[in-house]
């Protein structure tokens, strides 16, 4: 571990407290010159840290920002992470740096701050203001076959769900195929992207693109009813513990998916099975009512139409131009 990173540690677990240069020194075993440096880093990466003649340093408050130190710090897998303040869509550099040729053996990580051009399923717009949410991208060599596209975003929804109750002392529910909610409101959102291979033309890997609400934003006012967020205020956890949670959990569960041990817990965390709900294809706005009842062993949604001309036929809904609102 590095200086900095050894040093971050030391003033987030006596967060508000002094520790002397003298003190720090020892316990790193390293110059105060060596700290001094460390502190300006902190300082770069937009830590604020107040030094004090005779009382030596401490973290005073930082804003909730994301850095590649306090996230790897708690990161349990094998992964290469990247952190940008701005980019267009998280997505989007990530299925560039896949299309390019290389191994890419170990998973790659891209996290951004802000999103100019989020995207999330069937062409639309994911909001992704700066500060308030996370907006978090793998790109995978799956070594399983490339068309589980649709396990990948089950498992990884799964894994998010996972992560966000480790870090908020909340209930986190699925509604099929990719939103994640929280108390009837979407705080998550999942797109799950083939890439083509720069050499051979195919498919050959997988870029997952995850979209947390952290905090309130600005959210325009036509989702402003419907989006929800984790917590009400910054100070109540810190994005990096969460992104290094969805980490770990998405990598881990991605390595066993084969084993569909996911499936389980999908199945029990998604909402929906049970109630009604309205199926929209084509972007039909007023939607056919129908019972969702439950998913199918190829993560289909297996519904029963409750009106209209196809009245009582069960069928299997798969991903694609179909959303779905709920009740009736
Ligand atoms: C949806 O709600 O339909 C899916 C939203 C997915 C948003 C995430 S944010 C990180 C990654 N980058 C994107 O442009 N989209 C995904």
């Amino acid at each position: 571990m590095s200086t900095k990173s050894e040093l971050l540690k030391l003033l987030t677990e006596n967060r508000g407290e002094f520790i002397s240069g003298q003190a720090i020194a020892a316990q790193l075993d390293v110059s105060r010159n060596s700290i001094w440096k460390a502190v300006a880093r902190l300082k770069e990466d937009g830590y604020l840290i107040e030094s004090r003649t005779n009382a030596g340093y401490r973290l005073v408050s930082k804003d909730n920002i994301l850095t590649v130190d306090e996230v790897m710090h708690n990161v349990t897998r094998n992964c290469s992470l990247e952190i940008f303040d701005t980019v267009t869509s998280t997505n989007d550099l990530l299925k560039e740096k896949m299309a390019a040729p290389g191994p890419h053996e170990e998973p790659l990580v891209c996290i951004a701050n802000r999103q100019t051009g989020g995207r999330g399923r069937l062409g639309r717009k994911f909001e992704s203001p700066a500060g308030t949410g996370l907006y978090i991208s793998f790109g995978l060599k799956p070594t399983f076959d490339i068309d589980k596209a649709l396990f990948v975003t089950m498992a990884s929804a799964v894994a998010t769900c996972r992560a966000i109750e480790k870090i908020c002392p909340i209930k986190a529910e699925i509604k099929w195929v990719n939103d994640i909610f929280v108390n009837e409101k979407k705080v998550c959102g999942i797109l799950t992207e083939g890439v083509t291979n720069f050499e051979n033309g195919k498919i050959d890997s997988l870029v997952i693109g995850i979209g947390i609400n952290c905090f309130p934003g600005s959210f325009p006012p036509e989702i402003a009813d419907k989006a929800g967020t984790l917590a009400q205020d910054p100070s109540e956890f810190r994005r990096s513990m969460l992104a290094a949670e969805v980490i770990n959990e998405v990598l881990a569960l991605i390595d066993v998916i084969e084993t569909r041990e996911f499936f389980k817990e999908y199945r029990k965390r998604c909402f929906i099975l049970g109630r009604p709900i309205r199926i929209h294809p084509n972007y039909n706005d007023i939607g056919i009512p129908a019972a969702a009842l439950d998913i199918a062993d190829d993560g289909g949604l297996i519904v029963e139409y409750t009106d209209g001309i196809d009245k009582g036929k069960r069928e299997t809904l798969h991903t694609g131009e179909i959303s779905i609102s709920i009740g009736h």
